[in-house]
């Protein structure tokens, strides 16, 4: 605590002052400071038998985890907050059919603050913040800083200070900080674990991510809503801007921050930038605001990552252009290679019974036996319960599983340094291509902790 000005933090942290530029990199200045606390890499807090939870942020995104969460055994909501009181309204009407225990909710609505009160006058057990970016450091910050653990959409933070400030205020308030990377308890990804950590694909050497969601549509949403605000990052943004859907999966099977490797460095290039500025003018008056705006972030970025263990993995992110869906989710190995987008397989000497050899993939009908053998024991125990809560019930499993852990006094299954990580993807890109491409270093958010910090297990 010594070099630490915990006043000057909190005053800072609290008034959303924590740095906004996406450049700001500052992991000297952090790594040379002691941490102001202990390290979280597997902190589990004592049980908590009835959960009670606040929710900021009841948009697109905060009502399915509210439900998911509300229609779980030994979970309370004791508070809801947005800006708008007809979100608040229709989700306080939806709480009632989920859960019978969650009768004395408190609501709050109305200006940019409510929620800062409502941590003090609530006094939550966790906070669930499905808000805009921006908001997402200040607000886990605070949770924090008023004993809560902070449970955080992606991504967690938009500038490396904010990323050392959660950290540094995680670590000195023993508060859980997760960014609820829902992708890694999809099927697929899960399979791929339990597949990495079996050794099938024998030692890991590269990896594939992505973000490719043609998502110009929401511009659309011109007073309120995702495209409201996510259309000005677009604009005045640079790099990847959305890099944790796809990298949090390959993360971690490659153990990333866990054990056996971490991030060193990155480099990265973007595309010239031409679909939003062609989409605006085509669908919107040229006195429209969106057409005030120049979007000079590159359509479509491309960054590798090298790991300390000198693994790649190659990270790309398009929210514009048209071409279908896709996060890649690749991973090889030197046995053979797992990927996603159609789900695909190739193995050296192939599998008994249904292709002989790696030189072409097992795709299709042909993966059933795969799934059989390697499903996910997670996915095996949740998925009747979970399929329909959200995103081929990847949504749910988390949701069961941040319970669980809760209330078992275990370590969550993502911890606050591997969020901070997956998001720096989106400052340290920047950096590189503010740079024309120079590799840019990781910081180090564990200061050297993340050798001794556990592999996720395979969870049954
Ligand atoms: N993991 C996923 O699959 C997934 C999917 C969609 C969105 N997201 C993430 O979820 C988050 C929210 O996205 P969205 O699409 O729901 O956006 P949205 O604009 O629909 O919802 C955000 C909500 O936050 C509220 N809000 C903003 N500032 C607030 C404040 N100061 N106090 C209280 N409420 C405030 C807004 O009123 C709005 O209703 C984003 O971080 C996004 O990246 C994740």
């Amino acid at each position: 605590m010594k070099n630490f000005n915990r006043r000057n933090f909190i005053k800072k942290s609290a008034l959303g002052v924590v740095a906004a530029s996406t450049l700001s990199v500052s992991c000297q200045d952090n790594l040379s400071k002691p941490s102001p606390g202990k390290y979280m890499g597997d902190f589990s807090d004592k049980p908590i038998d009835n959960i009670r939870a606040a929710f900021i942020g009841l948009g697109a995104r905060g009502p399915g985890h509210l439900k998911n969460f509300a229609t779980l055994d030994g979970t309370q909501v004791v508070a809801l907050c947005d800006l708008f009181k007809d979100n608040v309204e229709i989700e306080h009407n939806r709480l009632k059919k989920y859960n019978s225990v969650s009768t004395d909710v408190r609501l709050y609505w109305g200006d940019e603050n409510k929620w800062k009160v409502m941590l003090k006058e609530v006094k939550p057990d966790i906070v669930f913040i499905s808000t805009n970016w921006k908001n997402h450091a200040p607000m886990v910050i605070q949770t924090m800083l008023d004993g809560a653990h902070a449970f955080c959409e992606v991504p967690l933070a938009i500038s490396t200070q904010e990323m050392w400030d959660i950290v540094n205020t995680s670590e000195q308030t023993q508060k859980h900080c997760m960014m609820m990377e829902n992708v890694n308890y999809g099927r697929e990804e899960l399979m791929y674990l339990n597949m990495c950590r079996q050794g099938v694909i024998g030692e890991l050497l590269h990896a594939e991510a992505a973000y490719i969601h043609e998502l110009r549509f929401q511009m659309f949403q011109e007073e309120r809503g995702t495209g409201s605000w996510r259309t000005h990052h677009y604009a005045e943004g640079l790099g990847n801007l959305y890099p944790t859907h796809g990298l949090g999966p390959v993360a971690q099977y490659m153990n990333i921050a866990r054990e056996e490797d971490n991030f060193k460095s990155i480099v990265s290039y973007s595309t010239p930038a031409i679909g939003r500025n062609k989409y605006s003018k085509v669908n919107f008056d040229s006195n429209h605001k969106w057409n005030k705006l120049n979007y000079s972030n590159g359509d479509l970025n491309t960054s590798i990552i090298k790991t300390h263990l000198g693994r790649t993995i190659l990270v790309q992110w398009d929210e514009t252009s048209p071409r279908p869906y896709t996060r890649h989710n690749l991973v090889q190995g030197s046995k053979g290679t797992l990927a996603g987008f159609p789900t695909r397989i190739a193995l050296e000497g192939g599998f008994e019974g249904v292709l002989k050899d790696h030189h072409s993939w097992i795709e299709g009908d042909d993966l059933e036996f795969l799934y059989e053998k390697y499903d996910h024991p997670l996915y095996k125990r949740l998925n009747s319960k979970t399929k329909k809560s959200g995103h081929g019930g990847m949504d749910g499993i988390m949701m069961y599983r941040i319970v669980e852990c809760l209330k078992n006094g275990q370590p969550l299954d993502q911890n606050v340094y591997e969020g901070c990580f997956w998001s720096a993807v989106t400052p340290l890109s920047a950096k590189s291509i503010s740079e024309e491409g120079l590799p840019q270093q990781f910081p180090d958010f564990t200061r050297g902790m993340w050798k001794k910090t556990s592999p996720l297990e395979i969870i049954v």
